[in-house]
């Protein structure tokens, strides 16, 4: 391999590594909750982010040309998706992206379909921009999720359902959903009036065998009732910097999103986010075919791991994504037990299932986007607790 993707670094200003007290009460936890990886970005990254430095001036920036260009390439390239430079708008993230739409696209007391369990931002989003839950959860059938659509079709039907959030790929349970899946989503949400807006943050992280339909490519009806949201941060481990693509082919919900980050003034951007984005974008993609291959071997060695050491604790098998959805109903503990268990026995620091909604009772999910020691320790942990603890 080009890329060392098994050198451990001492990460600094971290979230996952820096506040192990505050989220699990105890230093004494491998961390591998959040959603970023503990890998060093690609060095063409690196290199344009140091020149910008250098340049020593930092004033107001601008999205230049060659900014929209890369996307407009990378998106072609990689999900033979089409988008106009028109289409292209800004978030400082994928969060408060879902946050300005919810805002600027439903009204207090209008509901937004999820399909839990789900990222839990999601549910937070809702909540606390004043808006209703309405959840079409899904179905574990013969250890993979389905969609259960005569659900999903009485969810968009109501009167009050006005946005849909699909994550595809979806967080937690590792889905990349197939064309069929989508164009029977976008049909019922066309027939009701319900907006989609397609979470696609995880799209280039797709494994052999599978592969990422952008719901917006399907047709250009489905173009015109959506939204997309994604960005470099997953794909090459920038989400520190804030930048991320929102792509809207309605020239009037491009507006309407327009005006809500016009009101909230945050249009401009950051520099280092810029010229990150165009350099991931443009130089990355060898480095991502590596990293790809690299997360592919982490999750076999995750799942002969389960299977063969620790085999009360199935394992959802991942189609995409670097979190891995772990079944740990038959370990027969209740969910705080569970994340005791994982904390004070096994000192792992795994995401706790029931805080992606309905149907995350009894799971946990972790972060394999980590060198492959770390993730050793981890399960080496796991097992000898579950073998000491006689569970
Ligand atoms: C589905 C999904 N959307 C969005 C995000 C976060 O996006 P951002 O950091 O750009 O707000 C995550 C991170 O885990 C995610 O899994």
């Amino acid at each position: 391999m080009k890329y060392n993707f098994d050198k451990v670094v001492k990460r600094v200003q971290s979230e996952k590594w820096g506040v192990k007290k505050e989220i699990f009460g105890t230093e004494d936890v491998i961390p591998m909750w959040v959603a970023d990886m503990d890998f060093e970005s690609p060095k063409p990254v690196t290199d344009a982010i140091i020149k910008r430095a250098e340049h020593g001036l930092f004033g107001y920036t601008f999205k230049s040309s060659s900014y929209y260009e890369s996307i407009i390439n990378w998106f072609n390239k990689r999900h033979n998706w089409e988008i106009n430079k028109d289409w292209i708008n800004y978030s400082p993230g994928v969060v408060p992206a879902l946050s300005f739409i919810t805002l600027s696209f439903s009204q207090p007391g209008d509901k937004i379909i999820v399909q839990s369990p789900v990222y839990r931002r999601f549910l937070e989003v809702i909540m606390e921009d004043g808006r209703q839950i309405l959840d079409n959860e899904l179905k574990l059938k013969n250890g993979k999720y389905v969609i259960d659509f005569d659900d999903f079709e009485k969810k968009a039907s109501n009167s009050k359902a006005k946005l849909f959030f699909l994550c595809n790929p979806h967080n937690p349970v590792g889905r990349v959903w197939t064309r069929e899946d989508l164009i029977r989503l976008g049909r019922i949400c066309i027939k009701n009036n319900v907006i989609i807006v397609a979470d696609e943050i995880h799209s280039d992280l797709i494994y052999k065998g599978y592969k990422h339909i952008v719901f917006a490519s399907i047709s250009e009806e489905f173009a015109q009732n959506s939204i997309t949201l994604n960005a470099p941060s997953k794909t090459f481990n920038l989400a520190g910097l804030q930048t991320s693509v929102i792509i809207i082919p309605n020239k009037k919900y491009y507006e309407i999103y327009q005006s809500e980050l016009s009101s909230l003034k945050l249009t401009r951007g950051n520099v280092f986010g810029l010229v990150a984005l165009e350099a991931a974008y443009n130089f990355g993609e060898d480095w991502l075919e590596q990293l790809l291959e690299y997360l592919e071997e982490n999750v076999k060695y995750l799942m002969s791991f389960f299977e063969e050491k620790i085999s009360k604790i199935k394992v959802i098998k991942p189609e995409g994504t670097y979190l891995v959805w772990l079944d740990c109903r038959q370990l027969g503990l209740n969910d705080l037990e569970l994340r005791k268990f994982m904390i004070e026995k096994a000192k792992v620091g795994l995401l706790d299932g029931y805080k992606f909604g309905q149907g995350g009772e009894g799971f946990q999910r972790i972060n394999i986007g980590c060198p492959r020691i770390i993730l050793k320790e981890s399960l080496e942990r796991i097992e000898k607790a579950v073998n000491e603890n006689d569970i």
